[in-house]
């Protein structure tokens, strides 16, 4: 979607920002901004390059909207619950704009590409000043200019654009870093509003990415996320052609101590190759999120997945084979429209195959847009909630056993922070994706080090510090 108002096209980004800069100076000092962003880490990692844009204006970032000058909303669309989410805070954000009435307040993110939040702002959240697409972020400069020149509502829900590379980011960790390789989805799932609100696939280019990972790693940076809604088909856009394999070993070749994660991988494009280079590349975290999303031929086919469930169990045999206890996990989702107790059955099989060390798991939402929104359902919602409540004891049982085969073992953790626990536990994850829990000392967190498990229950392992980073040795 690529709708806008008549924004400052014939200034450039930059001379917005200046202007913008002067003008937050004379009319808000100390100007300050909160930004709340929702849904996935895509989504969380555009938001701090909302943030970084808003520094650069003269703006300094608050935890809460309650001293706020400007307010971004950067939202997620994926479920009905998620808008829902949204739309109920707003309202407490209008009570509050009736007692601050100069904060500004926009709405960003996957629902400011969705043509009807245009449709519902204008019919009941005319409190909101403006409203900017996933692929719109580069325009907060001009969007902002042209607020301050009107005082009228503006918009730009672009989802299609290539971002700007030159965005700074604010970064929430200062030892975990995402990295965004590509942008948009060609897959069309039928129940997915993705495609529809990050536009289609767009590559960044292999050298702007290496040129990043390694600033990050020279800056004491210990996990690299790499983000892309299907990381598998990377590259295939660009030019000079380069798999995500490729861009894998490349990545895992730059000196330094630090691990390589990645999210998604869709099934259909995961290869041998790519299943190679995760288990023979020492940077790379020998887990792999596949999401699978259900376990019935007949479902799956209709969620326009393009694999079935034989082809899903070869890739995670093909791991297995390699490495018997190699972790996986995955994305479920219960009650797709007229899914039968036999089609539930045959998930809940899968999962008992395939011994999912964590699953993230979805009751279908009917998102408007979308192909399965006009396919029939007989299945009740009662229904679906009972299965998910299933599927939950099974994977709790499935875990529970699982979990324990890391007894015994030493696991290197990257430390996170201070566990639920108390009392001195820390906790972090280790090179499998596993959450580990430890006693030890604060100043052990963004460090790596080992620990030997003693325990396990079915979401965590807890065990004894063993040694520290190297560099602490
Ligand atoms: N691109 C990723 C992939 O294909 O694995 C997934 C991205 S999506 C934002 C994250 C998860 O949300 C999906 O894997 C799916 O399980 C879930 N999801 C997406 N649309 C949904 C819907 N309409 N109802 C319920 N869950 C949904
Ligand atoms: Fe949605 Fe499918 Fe694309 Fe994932 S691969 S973002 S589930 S359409
Ligand atoms: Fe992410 Fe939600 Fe958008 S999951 S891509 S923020 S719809």
């Amino acid at each position: 979607m690529q709708e806008t108002t008549n924004l400052k096209k014939n200034m450039s980004v930059q001379a917005c920002i200046e202007q913008v800069q002067k003008l937050v100076a004379v009319s808000y000092p100390c100007a300050k901004a909160y930004v709340h962003s929702f849904g996935c880490q895509l989504n969380v990692s555009d938001g701090e390059k909302i943030k970084g844009l808003l520094q650069s204006m003269g703006f300094s970032l608050t935890k809460t909207h309650e001293d706020a000058d400007l307010i971004v909303f950067n939202t997620c669309a994926v479920r009905e619950s998620a808008e829902d989410r949204v739309y109920g805070m707003l309202g407490v954000i209008k009570k509050y704009k009736e007692t601050h009435p100069r904060t500004i307040l926009i709405l960003s993110g996957c629902m400011g590409s969705e043509p009807k939040t245009l449709q519902k702002i204008r019919a009941h959240y005319s409190f909101i000043d403006i409203l900017m697409g996933t692929a719109s972020i580069g325009e907060l400069p001009r969007l902002l200019a042209a607020y301050y020149d009107t005082k009228k509502f503006v918009y730009d829900m672009d989802s299609t654009a290539m971002p700007s590379e030159q965005m700074q980011q604010i970064r929430t960790s200062c030892f975990k870093a995402s990295v965004p390789i590509m942008y948009g989805c060609n897959n069309f799932c039928t129940y997915c509003i993705v495609p529809y609100v990050r536009g289609r696939e767009r590559s960044r280019k292999p050298e702007v990415i290496l040129e990043e990972v390694k600033a990050l790693i020279a800056d004491g940076y210990k996990e690299i996320m790499l983000l892309g809604q299907n990381v598998n088909s990377y590259g295939k856009d660009l030019e000079q052609s380069i798999s995500f394999s490729e861009l894998l070993q490349q990545l895992n070749q730059i000196e330094g101590e630090f691990i390589i994660r990645f999210m998604s991988s869709h099934p259909k494009d995961a290869t041998p190759e790519l299943l190679d280079t995760i288990l023979s590349c020492e940077k790379i975290g020998k887990h792999l999120h596949l999401p699978v999303q259900c376990g019935s031929d007949a479902i799956l086919s209709a969620m326009n997945r393009r694999y079935t469930v034989a082809q899903y169990l070869k890739i995670v045999a093909y791991l297995r084979e390699r490495q018997p206890d190699f972790s996986l996990s995955s994305d479920l989702i219960v009650g797709f429209p007229n899914e039968s107790e036999a089609d539930f059955q045959g998930t809940l099989d899968l999962i008992q195959r395939v011994q999912y060390d964590n699953l993230y798991t979805f009751i279908y939402s009917k998102r408007s847009g979308t192909k399965a929104a006009e396919m029939p359902d007989a299945t009740t919602d009662a229904e679906k909630r009972i299965r998910m409540e299933r599927l939950l004891t099974l994977q709790r049982e499935i875990a529970t056993k699982h979990y324990r085969r890391f007894i015994g073992k030493m696991m290197r953790v990257l430390v996170e922070g201070e566990s639920k626990r108390g009392d001195g536990w820390l906790f972090g994850k280790s090179n499998e994706a596993i959450i580990v829990e430890f006693l030890g000392d604060r100043s052990l967190i963004g460090t790596f080090v080992t620990v030997l498990i003693t325990e396990s229950k079915n979401w965590a392992v807890s065990g004894r510090l063993i040694e520290h980073e190297r560099k602490e040795a």
